[in-house]
């Protein structure tokens, strides 16, 4: 089944958005929880009492060794909450990848801006891999080429990586994403909100409501 994620800790609108999109869960990085300000075990608190026990939360490690990111990786896996390790996908984040399979622990390759990033990621063992599509687009390189290429390899030799992208400044960007059928997504607040508020949709529900009123007032459907 498809996973939908909201790239953000931001409460207020994930209660708002949980209520009309199915999510998954959250992703996080260093930088959004700095920019909340709010550490990451009152985050996962805070969320899972809005979006519910069930939510997956993918958490990237911050440590700088193979072998920390493998210690803050166990640490992660074994507080109490559904919750996917992110690795960033450089030298060490690879040799921490493959350890942390060995160890069964589930893992998120990020920071993924080519496609032999996400083929060796893959190869790993990774379980998600996100490439930064708007990021990559930024860098003169198509996003979604880098995502349609990984998926090939993955499908070319067997890899059961799944694909979750990130990274979108546009609904272009996340609609070629999703064409390519990939598992997963996450979405900043911004670009979830630009998906589910077309700019004709208000003006089409506003005269459906005023064609209704002048025939019947303030009658309902079904009392018509
Ligand atoms: O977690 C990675 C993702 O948040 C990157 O998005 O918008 O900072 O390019 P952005």
């Amino acid at each position: 089944m498809f996973e939908f994620y909201l790239d953000t800790t931001d409460l207020q609108q994930l209660a708002r958005f949980n209520k009309s999109i199915p999510l998954k869960g959250i992703t996080t990085n260093p930088s959004i929880l700095a920019k909340s300000g709010v550490g990451l075990k009152d985050t996962l608190i805070n969320c899972s009492k809005i979006l519910g026990p069930e939510t997956r939360f993918h958490v990237q490690t911050v440590s700088k060794t193979t072998q920390e990111i493998i210690n803050e990786a166990e640490e992660l896996n074994a507080l109490p909450y559904d919750i996917v390790v992110k690795v960033p996908t450089t030298e060490i984040g690879l040799a921490a990848i493959k350890e942390l399979k060995n160890k069964r622990i589930t893992v998120l390759a990020t920071a993924i801006y080519s496609v032999q990033q996400g083929f060796l990621a893959a190869l790993c063992g990774a379980d998600y891999l996100a490439p930064y599509v708007n990021r990559i687009d930024a860098m003169g390189v198509s996003g979604i080429n880098v995502v349609g290429d990984i998926q090939l390899l993955l499908k070319q030799h067997d890899l059961t990586s799944k694909l979750l992208p990130a990274s979108f400044k546009n609904t272009q960007q996340v609609m070629d994403t999703l064409k390519l059928g990939v598992e997963a997504i996450t979405l900043p607040i911004d670009i979830a909100d630009q998906l589910i508020s077309h700019p004709a949709v208000q003006p089409a529900v506003k005269q459906f409501e005023n064609d209704w009123e002048t025939t019947f007032g303030d009658k309902l459907s079904f009392e018509s």
